[in-house]
């Protein structure tokens, strides 16, 4: 199923430019039986991706697209759960897969599509409603934080999970790269599996999270809350220089260092977790020592950083450019994407229909 890999330059250099971490993956690949596992992973559109997405995901599965069967998914409906402008979601849908495109994300390797497109996720959700309590979406902690946004709660952020589950098991997935704060959806999904499993049959795969150890937590440019397009602590990974420079230049710096010449802890100062992965072992060698010696300002620091980002986002741009003087380019992929993910689809939910006896046809024999 998945197509020749095509050599890359630009990703292969990339790669090392970002010290990609592929070892905390526990799976060894292709495993014994000489076939690739499965990886499936999802984000929702909020538009063009932003440092935190490159930084804790796109990066990641870059880098995982050559030693699994990996499928990327665009989750539209997630985004749309309590709601949403529908005026905004078919661009936020287009700039999210320009983006997945510009950074290596390559339909060459894996299947790129969009969650709507599948229409079996919401069928396989509705059925996995009948294996899942309550008090168990009820007790998770995203349930808790948004439900109190509203005075009303949509029943779309209570399921959340529920759909999360069937994006995953519909293609059976063996793992799931995701981020520290989706591990309670990742258990959730596993508890599905296995209800669904006691009911009706071995059916799913208990999916594993990946969660990246090498990354830590990163934090905003405001220093206070994770990285989020909304809060606007972020920088678009295609952002101009000079717009990455007017986010750098506003980043929080550790707090004790009021002058220039104050003595810097690198150690608690997020814009240079950020050098971490932008700067070479000499430069961060170099400003780790100046920082700590007064002899080098926050000013000068955050240049460096911003120039280093600049570089590394400008094959993004030029990327992006031709794509969006070209978006048929990109319906061509999503809609091939969404081709082959309906096929993977339509085997699963045959094999579900009939384990819970939705074929009355049976009945006449
Ligand atoms: N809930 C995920 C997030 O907010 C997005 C998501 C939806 C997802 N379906 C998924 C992630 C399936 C991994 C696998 O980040």
């Amino acid at each position: 199923m998945t197509a020749r890999c095509r050599p890359d330059q630009g990703t292969a250099k990339l790669a090392l430019r970002f010290h990609f971490a592929t070892t905390d993956l526990p799976m060894t690949s292709p495993d014994s039986s000489g076939t690739k596992k499965r990886i499936f992973s999802g984000m929702q559109p909020s538009g063009e991706a932003h440092l935190g997405n490159y930084l804790g995901a796109l990066r990641r599965w870059v880098g995982m697209q050559d030693d699994y069967d990996c499928i990327w998914c665009i989750v539209d409906q997630h985004a749309i759960t309590a709601g949403g402008d529908p005026s905004e979601t078919p661009g936020n849908v287009l700039d999210l897969a320009i983006s997945f495109l510009a950074v290596g994300l390559d339909p060459e390797k894996a299947i790129i599509f969009v969650q709507s497109d599948v229409p079996e996720h919401t069928e396989l959700a509705w059925l996995f409603n009948a294996v899942t309590p309550v008090g168990d979406l009820e007790r998770m902690t995203q349930f808790k934080d948004k439900s109190q946004r509203f005075d009303s709660i949509p029943a779309g952020i209570l399921n959340y999970p529920i759909l999360q589950a069937a994006d995953i098991l519909l293609y059976k997935a063996d793992a799931v790269p995701v981020g520290e704060d989706q591990k309670q959806h990742l258990e959730m999904t596993r508890d599905v599996a296995r209800k669904f499993n006691a009911a009706y049959g071995e059916t799913f795969p208990e999916t594993e999270p990946l969660i990246a150890k090498d990354v830590g937590r990163i934090m905003g440019l405001d220093g206070e809350a994770k990285m989020s397009k909304s809060l606007d602590n972020t920088i678009p990974v295609l952002a101009e220089p000079e717009d990455v420079w007017a986010k750098v230049r506003t980043a929080v710096t550790d707090p004790q260092r009021v002058r220039r010449d104050d003595p810097g802890r690198p150690e608690v100062c997020n814009v240079f977790t950020l050098h971490n992965f932008f700067s070479d072992d000499a430069t961060r060698a170099d400003i780790d020592a100046q920082c700590r010696a007064g002899t080098i300002g926050c000013v000068d620091c955050k240049r460096r950083l911003s120039d280093n980002i600049a570089d590394a986002f400008g094959p993004f741009r030029e990327r992006a450019a031709e794509l969006h003087a070209h978006p048929e380019r990109v319906r061509e992929v999503l809609d091939d994407g969404a081709a082959r993910a309906s096929a993977i689809a339509r085997e699963t939910m045959a094999e579900v229909r009939d384990r819970m006896g939705l074929d009355w046809r049976s009945a006449i024999g």
